[in-house]
């Protein structure tokens, strides 16, 4: 394969996001191991730098100091050929020691599939910027317990507890169900296994559907109680998506007591969580939706959503836009509004708009058309239909491209009395919309230069108003 192109020609592609982080080059999935230091935020990739597939993982690394604008920085793992992390450095997470910084990773060996080795593998760095890491001699640090029959041994989530450091692997028991696996340790180099924290019933936990393994664990823990965030997987070789397990940890083990999706859209997976003084955040990885010819055209696949805020509302995990994006907001479009017919229209363009819709009103609906060429070809159109409980994705028409995907994403909008405020973040290729306390991400391709059209209607109940934003690139151009 030849390598991907990067830096200027990536940049030139009308598909990468502006304000969503991509790859300088090549391929992206999972955000991981994101901590606070000296100043700075810190947000590590899965990432291929030789392709714009996956392929043998290395973690790529960016920092911030205000959460919206971000510099790539070098590489800071890469698997060694004979190194417990031979055939990838897989995802996990990050925390803040006496000393520095330490990243405690998934090394495997082996092709992917059942008989692939995996374990946690520990890289320390003492250099205030984080530039340089090096991995414990010891490695493996973790390897999987004996005698329990895994579906994967991966993605350590790390936390420090008043009794050491404690460590969640994601995994799954053949015939059980998922599995939080845990560990503890007094140094993050020497760990005691403590069991499972929670297995799930067969394929569900709590009533919902969980799959056989699971993904990228975190564990929260607040004064309303402790909350997993797990990515469900197959156990073959398929992805699924992600839940918020909500119960009870008492130190050793969760209770669960309700779960469902955290984003209701086919295209976020993965995420990893930061707790910023108190304030939950979230990265998550959007996948493309499209075959893989675009990605080795444009030199680089996947992307980054924005932290987003993470909160239990009424006892349920609750997704919002991070404050902090308003800062990449660079100008107020003018809207055209009028009322036609009795119903309600305004319009604008752009292709990386942050979208604030006030329903009140009837409030039973309303339509935004995104992305639209003027005469309808291609068009991205979310319904909010208040009345239905409906939220509606639908990209049947999003791109003339053939390799894409185009289907109608549907999910239940959750009734609430008096105004809805929708926030919708369009970003050439990303929509995210935050109608409630699950957002919805999908990808979408127009490929017509002038499918730049915004048009909002609504119902003739319903009183809407329209505030929009063209929004400013998350990183410095090269
Ligand atoms: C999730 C995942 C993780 C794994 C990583 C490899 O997308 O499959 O379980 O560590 O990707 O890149």
């Amino acid at each position: 394969m030849s390598p991907p192109r990067g830096g200027a020609e990536a940049e030139g592609d009308r598909h990468r996001p502006r304000f969503h982080l991509t790859a300088p080059a090549g391929w992206i999935n999972d955000p991981v191991g994101a901590l606070r230091r000296a100043g700075r935020y810190h947000l590590f990739y899965q990432h291929n730098p030789h392709g714009t597939q996956w392929a043998r993982p290395h973690w790529g690394h960016v920092d911030s100091r205000d959460l919206v604008h971000w510099r790539h920085l070098p590489e800071a793992l890469a698997p060694d050929a004979d190194g417990a992390d031979a055939d990838g450095c897989f995802s996990g997470s990050g925390v803040v020691t006496e000393e520095g910084a330490a990243l405690l990773y998934t090394g495997v060996r082996g092709a992917v599939g059942p008989g692939q080795w995996q374990a946690t593998c520990l890289a320390t760095s003492t250099d205030p910027g984080l530039r340089d890491w090096a991995k414990a001699a010891g490695n493996p640090v973790t390897p999987p317990p004996r005698g329990l029959r895994l579906t994967g041994f991966r993605d350590p989530f790390v936390w420090w507890a008043e009794d050491g450091w404690h460590q969640l692997v994601g995994s799954g028991i053949v015939g059980r169900g998922g599995a939080l696996l845990h560990f503890r340790s007094p140094d993050l180099r020497h760990w005691e296994d403590l069991g499972a924290a929670l297995v799930g019933e067969g394929e569900h936990v709590a009533g919902e559907w969980a799959g056989r393994m699971w993904e990228c664990p975190s564990l929260l823990q607040g004064p309303d109680g402790a909350l997993a965030l797990v990515s469900v997987h197959d156990g073959d070789m398929t992805t699924h998506h992600t839940i918020g397990i909500v119960g009870d940890f008492d130190g050793a083990t969760l209770r669960p007591e309700r779960a469902r999706r955290l984003d209701l859209g086919p295209d976020w997976y993965a995420p990893c969580v930061l707790d910023d003084d108190g304030r939950w955040l979230v990265w998550g990885w959007s996948q493309e939706a499209r075959g893989p010819a675009g990605p080795a055209r444009a030199g680089w696949s996947g992307t980054l959503t924005p932290a987003r805020v993470l909160t239990l509302a009424d006892g349920w995990p609750r997704l919002d836009p991070l404050p902090e994006l308003a800062r990449l907001r660079q100008r107020r479009l003018p809207v055209d509004g009028s009322s036609v017919e009795g119903s309600w229209r305004a319009a604008t363009a752009g292709d990386a708009l942050d979208i604030e819709l006030t329903l009140t009103g009837g409030g039973e609906a309303a339509a935004l058309r995104l992305l639209a060429s003027p005469d309808g070809e291609e068009a991205t159109t979310v319904t909010i239909d208040r009345a239905a409980g409906r939220l509606e994705l639908d990209r049947r028409r999003s791109s003339r491209a053939e390799d894409v995907t185009a289907d109608v994403v549907t999910a239940p909008l959750v009734a609430t009395e008096g105004p809805l405020a929708v926030r919708v973040l369009v970003d050439r290729s990303i929509v995210e919309v935050f109608a409630g306390a699950q957002p919805l991400t999908a990808r979408v391709y127009p490929v017509r230069a002038d499918s730049q059209g915004l048009e909002v209607t609504a119902s003739p109940a319903t009183r809407a108003s329209l505030v929009v934003h063209t929004m400013g690139g998350a990183t410095p151009p090269a």
